[in-house]
């Protein structure tokens, strides 16, 4: 019927994303459990309470079809009981609740499998997330890859608004404030790709900060690790060759990194593994030749008001152009 759409849609929705899964009632690691858990306190609550006014909602209109008064005798100690202590008990429960679990969350989760803690900076911009591994040169965006049953310390800080850093499945929403680093853990403890969003309103691409935190099993990890620390690999053919000539000519290189190369601009996101990032502009295109291809002409047809402005790459080397930072992985 029509009036399940408004709840299957939202599902549909999320049924179709692609660059990972963001159930908060599946989660996958120890923050994300407790909230999960809190959902479905509340949740039973809810239902209790929803019964319980029910049943007396309907006691009360047979009483009247029978002819009886709803009111028979005193109810004042019936009013006391279900309208002030019962209420009183719910909500000072459920405030218990979500306080002892706001307190564990921030504690450090255990090691699940006796690795060291991993940090991860983690920096907020309008409107993508640049995304630092501390001592190691590896620099990413909007693409955080952690070690599955690890605890990974995330320090967040932001360039410019507030923003919000949310894992449905691994953790709960952590503020990234300017002028000063908070810090979340996560620890996922399964493998998989979790999407990742910002949670707080930052502007007018607030819904295109989208983020995917792949977990992997450690030795895979350290492997990504040690390549994405190093330089970009050089171009491997001709095509390439003359992409990257053209990228360092027309002006990307003055806002973009590529390690390796002389493209080192600090403005937008590094661009070292461009080719192996699940999307272009933090969820706004999926990462393929043609949309990368429409970004460069003009990004602001696919997003608009970011801070990347058309670039004049002649329509000629366009292919070039793409075909190298497509092969950068
Ligand atoms: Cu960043 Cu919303």
């Amino acid at each position: 019927p029509a009036r399940l759409w408004p709840v299957l849609l939202p599902v549909l929705a999320l049924a179709g994303c692609s660059g990972g899964s963001s159930n908060a009632l599946d989660p996958a690691g120890p923050g994300a459990r407790r909230i999960a858990g809190l959902w479905w306190l509340l949740f039973w609550i809810s239902v209790v309470v929803f019964v319980i006014v029910l049943t007396l909602l309907g006691w009360a209109v047979l009483r009247r079809k029978r002819g009886g008064a709803v009111h028979g005798g005193d109810a004042t100690g019936f009013v006391v009981v279900m309208g002030v202590v019962l209420p009183f008990l719910v909500l000072v429960g459920t405030y218990a609740a979500g306080l002892s679990d706001l307190g564990s969350l921030r504690e450090p989760p255990a090691a699940a499998a006796g690795p060291a803690p991993v940090t991860v900076d983690v920096v907020g911009h309008q409107w993508w997330w640049e995304v630092r591994y501390p001592g190691t040169g590896a620099v990413t965006a909007n693409e955080i890859h952690i070690p599955v049953g690890t605890p990974v310390q995330v320090r967040l800080s932001t360039d410019d608004v507030l923003h919000s850093f949310w894992v449905p499945e691994l953790m709960p929403k952590t503020d990234l404030i300017a002028g000063r680093t908070n810090t979340t853990w996560i620890r996922a403890d399964r493998p998989g790709d979790f999407r990742g969003l910002c949670a707080e309103y930052c502007g007018m691409q607030h819904a295109n900060m989208e983020f995917v935190v792949v977990a992997q099993p450690a030795p895979e990890y350290d492997a990504w690790l040690v390549r994405t620390a190093a330089p970009a690999p050089a171009p491997a053919n001709a095509a390439a060759q003359r992409g990257l000539q053209v990228f360092e000519q027309v002006g990307c290189a003055s806002c973009h990194t590529i390690r390796g190369t002389a493209a080192n601009g600090k403005v937008g996101p590094d661009l070292s593994a461009i080719g192996s990032r699940w999307s272009i502009g933090a969820g706004a295109a999926p990462n393929t030749p043609g949309s990368m291809g429409g970004w460069i002409a003009n990004s602001q047809t696919l997003k608009p008001g970011n801070a990347m402005p058309p670039q004049p790459v002649p329509a000629t080397d366009l292919p070039d152009v793409i075909a190298y930072l497509q092969s950068l992985k």
